[in-house]
């Protein structure tokens, strides 16, 4: 954990709102996934944060990558990430998304029966397929359900892997994803059994890809046992792409208090809100809210964003001394899905990012500026 003091030079050195990451947290996230999946391959979905220098230290630490766009593929680049270590992914991938992935040798991940004359020719792939689970978490995270757009149905599976092989492509195994934030370790083991069921019409398989989609607190040892068993009746050796579990106890946002309000309800307002952290408005995500200062909590304060949108709210209800003008909070488990959705709705620049590594401060992004934001606008003057 990155002490209070740290956490309070960071603020007035890098400014806020500021991301901080924990690199001691990093490392422990990355050992608690080793120690569970044991020899399992790790692909860090980095759609949860992509940040360069995140992604150095994965790929130091023989971390491969899951990637949904050409942009995610050009930062596995860009770190020296190549051939068997990428996954190209996604429901509807580009022209560009296929050539870049063909260039450096990646594994694709077939999400429809459609992308077998889409493949660049002799791919390697696997089959993700659409378990039809409804499972525990907000229905903008479920992934495997009946009605989502993802991957193909079981029926389909032995047809799209015949026409790989028929193509000419190396149709290595199955994928399956159900989801982000999923807190109930029966959905895992209902998924993986849904795939073990698959065997007697596709035979033993090289892959194994169980995806990610592991809460915070998940029972990995649990989640591991279930996949490893799925696994073992392929023959196939388990992939597994955990991205928000790798990075969100890392990360937290820190944001000052600009004033108060009371209205009936108690407003504290801070520098940062939906743009910076829009997962509590887009699927009423509930991060923990720490105040850095000292002081008895006698009232519940609703955590609000600065712009002009009811819905920005960071956290409601929250226990807080009460707060003076520029005092500093800090919003937890912020690491994943945090800084890789912050946008520059209301031309607000997005924050900057710092890495703490147990004796100083890293700045691994600079805070943008408002000419960063247009920087990719051609302004006509006098049209
Ligand atoms: C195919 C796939 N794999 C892995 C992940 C990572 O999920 P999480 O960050 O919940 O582990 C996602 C997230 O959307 C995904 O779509």
């Amino acid at each position: 954990m990155i002490p209070r003091a740290q956490l309070l030079a960071a603020a007035d050195r890098f400014g806020t709102p500021l991301y901080v990451y924990d690199a001691a947290e990093l490392d422990a996230a990355l050992e608690r996934v080793r120690a569970a999946f044991g020899d399992a391959r790790v692909f860090y979905a980095m759609k949860a944060n992509p940040n360069l220098t995140l992604l150095r230290r994965m790929q130091a630490a023989g971390v491969g990558f899951e990637c949904v766009s050409a942009g995610e593929i050009a930062r596995a680049e860009q770190v020296g990430a190549g051939g068997d270590g990428v996954l190209v992914n996604g429901p509807a991938k580009s022209v560009e998304e296929y050539a870049a992935g063909a260039r450096l040798g990646a594994t694709f991940i077939v999400d429809r029966a459609e992308e077998v004359g889409l493949l660049p020719p002799g791919s390697r792939a696997l089959v993700r397929v659409n378990p039809a689970l409804s499972v525990s978490t907000h229905d903008h995270l479920a992934t495997g359900a009946a009605g989502s757009k993802f991957g193909v149905t079981p029926g389909q599976v032995p047809g799209v892997l015949a026409a790989l092989g028929k193509a000419g492509h190396d149709a290595r195994g199955l994928h399956v994803h159900i989801g982000s934030a999923i807190r109930n370790a029966a959905d895992f083991s209902a998924a993986f059994a849904r795939l073990a069921e698959l065997h007697g019409q596709t035979g033993d398989l090289e892959v194994l890809d169980v995806g990610g989609g592991w809460g915070v607190d998940a029972d990995l040892p649990g989640i591991a046992r279930e996949a490893r068993a799925a696994a073992s009746v392929f023959g196939a050796a388990l992939w597994v792409e955990p991205g928000r579990y790798l990075v969100a106890r890392a990360g937290t946002l820190l944001t000052r208090a600009v004033g108060t309000k009371r209205t009936g309800r108690n407003f504290l307002l801070t520098d940062a809100g939906m743009t910076e952290l829009l997962r509590p408005m887009l699927y009423g995500a509930q991060h923990p809210v720490t105040a850095l200062w000292d002081g008895e909590a006698r009232e519940v304060w609703d955590v609000a964003g600065p712009a002009c949108e009811s819905g920005d709210l960071l956290a409601r209800d929250v226990a807080l001394p009460e707060p003076a003008p520029g005092a500093l909070l800090a919003v937890g488990e912020a690491g994943a899905y945090g800084a890789s959705m912050s946008s520059t709705y209301l031309t607000r620049p997005r924050p900057a990012e710092a890495l703490w590594d147990g004796q100083e401060w890293t700045l691994i992004r600079r805070r943008e500026t408002p000419q960063d934001v247009w920087a990719a606008e051609v302004e006509v003057v006098g049209s």
